[in-house]
Formats: C-alpha cells, sequence, structure tokens
C-alpha cells in the first residue's frame, strides 16, 4: 500500500463487525508503534493489549462510555507512558509532554500499519484512566494515556475534510513555489534488495514499472497489467503468464526459458538473435517450422 492509499483510508472508524483480529495482526501493529520516533529513545511506554471478546465488551459503559461501537472492535491496546523512565536530566514538565508526545507517535504508527492490515481504529483519549488502570492491571509508576480500537469496519465511513492548508501553514522564509503533485509521485514506491518468497500480488497494477535483477522463476501472472514495463537482468524459468498486457515492454538480456505464455496478445512481437529451441507455439514446434520455411526461401 502506498503512503497516499494509507492517508486515503485511515478513517476514526465507529462501526465494526465483530470479527476478530488475529495474534499475529496485533503483533504486526505492535512493531509499527514500537518503531515510532520517541525521546532519547528511551521508550518510556508500554502497550496493554487484548483480543480477548470478553475483556473487550466489558469496557463499555465503565471505562468508554462514547458508544457502543467499542464493543465490536477485534482488539484494544491502551498505550501507557512511564515518565520517570525519561532521563533523568530533563525536568518534570518536559519529562511528561515528551512521554505523551511519545505515546501518539506510537499510536499514530500503529493506526497506519491496521490501515495497511486492511483494519480500521479509532484513537480515544476520552476514557477514565483510573479505571482503565484497575482493568488492565497498569501498575502505578504508568499513566494510560491513549486506548486504541482496532476491528474490521462495518462500513468505511467518508473522509473528514481538513481545513484548508493557508489556514494551518505559515511558510517561513523561501520555501519555492507551491505546486501540486502526490506524495507518491514524488516518492515513487520502490522494493529495494527484497526477498519476497512466495509474495502474492493480486489486483496490481504494475504499469511503468521497472525491474532490475529481478528472480522471477517460478512465478505466476493472471490478469496482470504490466503495460510499458522494463526489465534487465531478469530470469523467470518456469514462470506462467495467463491473461498478461506486456504492451510495449522492454526486456534486455532475460532468460525465459521454460516460461508459460497463456492467452497472451504477443501481437507484432519482434524476436531477433534469440535461442527458440524447444519453443512451441500452441503446441507446434517454432524453430523446425522456421528451419523449413527458411530452406524453402
Ligand atoms: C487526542 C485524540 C483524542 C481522541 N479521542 C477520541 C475519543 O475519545 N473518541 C472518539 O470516538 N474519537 C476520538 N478521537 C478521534 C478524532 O475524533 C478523529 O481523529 C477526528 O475527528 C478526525 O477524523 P479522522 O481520524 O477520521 O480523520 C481522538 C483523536 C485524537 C488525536
Amino acid at each position: 500500500m502506498q503512503f497516499s492509499e494509507i492517508l486515503d483510508h485511515r478513517r476514526s472508524t465507529r462501526a465494526y463487525t465483530g470479527e476478530p483480529v488475529t495474534r499475529e495482526q496485533l503483533d504486526i501493529m505492535l512493531e509499527a508503534g514500537v518503531r515510532a520516533p520517541n525521546a532519547c529513545n528511551a521508550q518510556c511506554w508500554h502497550f496493554f493489549c487484548t483480543l480477548d471478546r470478553k475483556l473487550i465488551e466489558g469496557l463499555v459503559p465503565e471505562i468508554y462510555n462514547r458508544g457502543d461501537w467499542l464493543r465490536d472492535v477485534g482488539c484494544i491496546i491502551l498505550i501507557c507512558t512511564d515518565p520517570d523512565s525519561l532521563e533523568p536530566r530533563f525536568g518534570a514538565i518536559v519529562r511528561e509532554r515528551f512521554a505523551v508526545q511519545d505515546t501518539a507517535a506510537a499510536a499514530t504508527q500503529i493506526l497506519q500499519c491496521a490501515t495497511t492490515l486492511g483494519l480500521a481504529g479509532c484513537w480515544m483519549g476520552a476514557f477514565d484512566r483510573e479505571k482503565a488502570r484497575n482493568y488492565f492491571g497498569v501498575p502505578a509508576e504508568m499513566e494510560p494515556v491513549i486506548m486504541l480500537g482496532i476491528g474490521h469496519a462495518a462500513a468505511e465511513p467518508p473522509a473528514r475534510p481538513r481545513k484548508p492548508m493557508t489556514e494551518v501553514v505559515t511558510m517561513v522564509g523561501d520555501c519555492g513555489r507551491a505546486e501540486k503533485r502526490s506524495v507518491d509521485e514524488i516518492t515513487p514506491f520502490a522494493i529495494r534488495k527484497a526477498s519476497l518468497p512466495k509474495a502474492e500480488f493480486d489486483n496490481v497494477n504494475l504499469s511503468r514499472a521497472t525491474f532490475n535483477n529481478v528472480n522471477l522463476s517460478g512465478a505466476a501472472f493472471t490478469d496482470a497489467n504490466m503495460k510499458n514495463t522494463t526489465y534487465s537482468g531478469l530470469t523467470m524459468q518456469g514462470a506462467e503468464f495467463g491473461c498478461v498486457d506486456l504492451r510495449d515492454a522492454t526486456f534486455a538480456n532475460p532468460d525465459l526459458s521454460r516460461t508459460v505464455f497463456d492467452g497472451c496478445s504477443l501481437r507484432d512481437v519482434q524476436i531477433k538473435n534469440c535461442d527458440i529451441a524447444g519453443m512451441t507455439v500452441d503446441g507446434i514446434a517454432v524453430d523446425a517450422l522456421i528451419e523449413a520455411a527458411k530452406k524453402k526461401d
């Protein structure tokens, strides 16, 4: 998921299906949370989590009384801070301020991560802190700050409008001229030095993508839009293509041995200086046909 899609789809959601969130999804979201920026990397946070349906339902209305929807989330993350564990060189006020900012950074990353997992969430600040402390067994030195409810959205709420940039942003000094471009155009999605065995790409638009030194041996492509793609250093032994649009794609020195093309348009394809021994089209050996045609000439 590109960053613009996270921005488009993350909404504070207040209607859930009741479907569970898995432990694996929770662990991924927590990983995103603990990678958030935090003061001095002191990580003065603690995450109390539950996937337990009974515990989730028990939060309403005692701990959270602003909506029954919370009963139907699949996961609760109560983010707490332990400000005293921040470096003693910070004064009390600074420590507390930093500690709260840390939890907010973690919460933001968790909610964005939830979006990439196809989940929805809602940030709750208006809950009973003392009751939450008892409920989750939060020790005295920690302070509950944010409660996140995460689950499967019953419906995606409409995006809530933001104030115009001119109202909330002041450019100071020379900041260049305004140019409206999407975040993805400025920072195109890139995968570098990745190992993606068993990766699944479903309904993926790869048009204008560039692949360098890619090993696609054994890969299967169906219904793929791969128009105008560029490939160099490509190994595709045993790859299978079904209903793939490779119009105007450029392949430089690829190894395509044993690749299967099924239901593809190869119209106006030019094959030059290639080893086509054993190549068949609908079961007919192409090399024998070419040899026969050459002899005829
Ligand atoms: C500090 C903070 C406290 C919030 N507290 C609550 C809350 O108690 N209950 C709730 O339903 N939403 C709460 N929200 C969610 C906001 O209402 C929501 O982010 C805002 O309306 C913008 O909508 P959006 O997140 O869909 O863009 C809170 C958000 C923040 C950042």
